[in-house]
């Protein structure tokens, strides 16, 4: 009887004290400040059913809009753009059939770009890292099986599932000793200084399966993945499917759309560029978009054929990309059997000692020109640019993506715009990620008392902004420590804020969009674009159905969509959503009443 009733005790004791502690509990999690815009779903949820009548009561004259069906399977990996048979017939030759050209592609019916059949979402970050879905890349078994330079050989298939190695794999990893390969050949001790050098952002053309760039990633540097579109095998889609900065670019014609002194390395392993083609036009363009002071890494098979003997053609290829290098001012650091490392030079003065007539020459004039669409140039660019400062003299990551006011000065950004522009980020950022929850959309009310739970920080990966102004949303995606990275748009024919976003040492490219992104369907998991519809409709006068139609290709499913602009344009968006068949609310901003919040989410669609 005494055991019994002191059993009965203990539980009324463990009871209260469970009771007492998830009280605290509940307390702490409301304690620390809330979103400023809105505390919680109830009061968004009332908001939302006032909008809704709103929204019925204007739309009342528009034609109700008809959902639009899903393409046919040929869509599954459908980039736009790229369509070479059409190339071919318009004439265009020596490689450049493979190029972008959207004024060559016709637009066909408006249609949801379908996932393929097998298509799963991907795991969270980091473990989406090192292990995808195979259906959801277009690859064959023979593919990689067959592929065989370095950066393509480490990956295994298992069933379902592509895995990589992980940093700590068992497998010896040949991306790390290739990196600390690098790092030494620059003079450093270990690749783990990289950041100490000066390097931050790193451009890898032809990136294999992007292995390369995660090791960097880990050591904090920011890789950009750029290949030619690729039917199958994209090394751009495996990257972004990894969660790893990527698109689609090649300079066979054109240049890069980035602007001059963008990058700190650009790499190439076995990345299939004829450098001494075209009187050096490549190697002329790595020029441009490297930094002073910064390196050209070059991987390739130029010593040795395959049976051993010396392969006159590479060679060659090497003299030509040697003798060439000295006349633009870049010195070899480094070979090692078939690495090669050169740095361009840090010092102006360096082209002065060049002879009069020397090829290729400066350029003369407008130095700044955005290069979208720009023909590949025969001249040395950069070195009339306010922004020619070597990397070795600039302050280190992450300190300089805060800028300075002399930063600002440089870029011909007024301070004040700038600040107000980096703390309007800084809180839009805390509510917006509290709005990405599928509970915004739901009608059941919850249980009294039920504080909502944020999303966890690591839901979405591959963010996009849109229209990316100084790169505020990234900056504060990074000071709120979400394990995001973002690929900042500056629209062509806007402020040119690039060179700015380049410096901070972010990830950024110039686009038009009138015309379709490069990249591969299902490869963001955000898309944010503020201001930039209001831009589209008054300057551009692009049609915003067809936009939102590649934000829905480029968008992966579960994916999200948060758009800020005028009320009336908001409005107009919100009835082109029910089109593309995505579930969204508009929000109000009691902070600007001119203006509206569209959160979307493209649900998983099967057909
Ligand atoms: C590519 O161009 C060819 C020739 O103009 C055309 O027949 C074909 O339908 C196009 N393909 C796509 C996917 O647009």
């Amino acid at each position: 009887m005494n055991w019994l009733l002191m059993l009965f005790i203990s539980l009324l004791a463990v009871i209260t004290i469970l009771g007492s502690s998830s009280n605290t509990l509940r307390s702490l999690a409301s304690s620390p400040p809330l979103p400023d815009i809105y505390t919680n779903y109830r009061k968004l949820r009332e908001k939302a059913v006032a909008d809704f009548s709103e929204i019925r009561s204007l739309s009342v004259g528009i034609v109700n809009p008809k959902e639009l069906d899903l393409c046919g399977k040929e869509s599954e990996n459908f980039v736009p753009c790229y369509n070479v048979s059409a190339n071919l017939q318009a004439g265009l030759q020596y490689g450049e059939e493979f190029d972008r050209h959207c004024e060559l592609s016709r637009i066909g019916e408006r249609c949801l770009a379908r996932p393929p059949k097998d298509y799963k979402i991907t795991l969270r970050w980091p473990a989406g890292k090192d292990v995808i879905w195979s259906g959801n890349v277009k690859i064959t078994k023979d593919q990689f099986l067959s592929s065989g330079s370095m950066t393509k050989r480490l990956m295994l298939l298992e069933e379902n599932q592509i895995s990589f190695h992980s940093e700590d794999g068992a497998i010896v990893d040949g991306v790390k000793d290739y990196s600390r390969q690098i790092a030494e050949m620059i003079g450093l001790g270990s690749d783990m200084e990289f950041v100490q050098s000066g390097v931050r952002t790193v451009l890898d053309i032809g990136c294999g399966f992007g292995s390369f760039g995660a090791h960097l990633f880990s050591l904090k540097l920011m890789t950009v993945c750029i290949a030619a579109y690729e039917i199958f095998g994209s090394q751009v889609q495996l990257a972004l499917e990894r969660g790893l900065p990527a698109m689609i670019g090649s300079f066979v014609a054109n240049q890069l759309p980035y602007p001059s002194l963008s990058y700190d390395i650009v790499h190439c392993a076995q990345c299939g560029i004829s450098w001494h083609k075209k009187d050096g036009a490549s190697l002329i363009e790595v020029d441009r978009v490297l930094k002073p002071g910064g390196y050209f890494v070059l991987t390739s098979p130029v010593t040795k054929s395959r049976g051993g003997g010396v392969n006159s053609k590479a060679r060659n290829s090497l003299t030509f990309i040697e003798e060439f290098t000295k006349r633009i001012c870049w010195s070899l650091l480094s070979q090692q059997e078939e690495t090669f490392v050169w740095q361009k030079t840090a010092e102006i003065s360096c082209y002065a000692s060049r002879k009069p007539g020397d090829v290729p020459p400066l350029c003369k004039g407008e130095q700044d020109k955005q290069s979208y669409y720009q023909p590949l140039t025969s001249c040395i660019s950069g070195t009339n640019s306010k922004r020619w400062v070597s990397i070795q003299s600039r302050p280190r990551w992450p300190t300089n993506y805060q800028l300075t006011p002399s930063d600002l000065k440089v870029h011909g950004v007024d301070a004040d715009d700038y600040v107000e522009d980096s703390n309007y980020w800084k809180s839009a950022v805390k509510n917006y990620w509290s709005l990405l929850t599928p509970l915004i959309f739901s009608d059941h009310p919850k249980r009294p008392g039920d504080e909502d739970p944020l999303p966890p920080f690591n839901m979405v990966r591959n963010v996009m902004d849109m229209n990316a102004h100084y790169g505020g949303f990234n900056d504060a995606l990074l000071e709120a420590g979400k394990s995001v990275w973002v690929m900042n748009v500056v629209p062509v024919r806007t402020s040119n804020s690039l060179p700015l976003i380049l410096d901070r040492g972010f990830a950024g490219v110039l686009h038009d969009w009138c015309e379709p992104f490069p990249t591969y369907p299902r490869t963001y998991d955000m898309l944010h674009a503020r201001g930039l519809l209001s831009h589209l409709v008054h300057n551009e006068g692009c049609n915003i159905l067809d936009l939102f139609l590649e934000m829905d290709r480029i968008l992966r499913p579960e994916g999200w969509v948060v758009i800020c602009d005028k009320v009336q344009i908001i409005e107009r968006a919100r009835a082109i959503t029910t089109q593309v068949r995505w579930d969204a609310r508009m929000i109000e901003l009691p902070s600007d009443n001119n203006q509206r919040l569209l959160v979307c989410q493209k649900p998983f669609l099967k057909k």
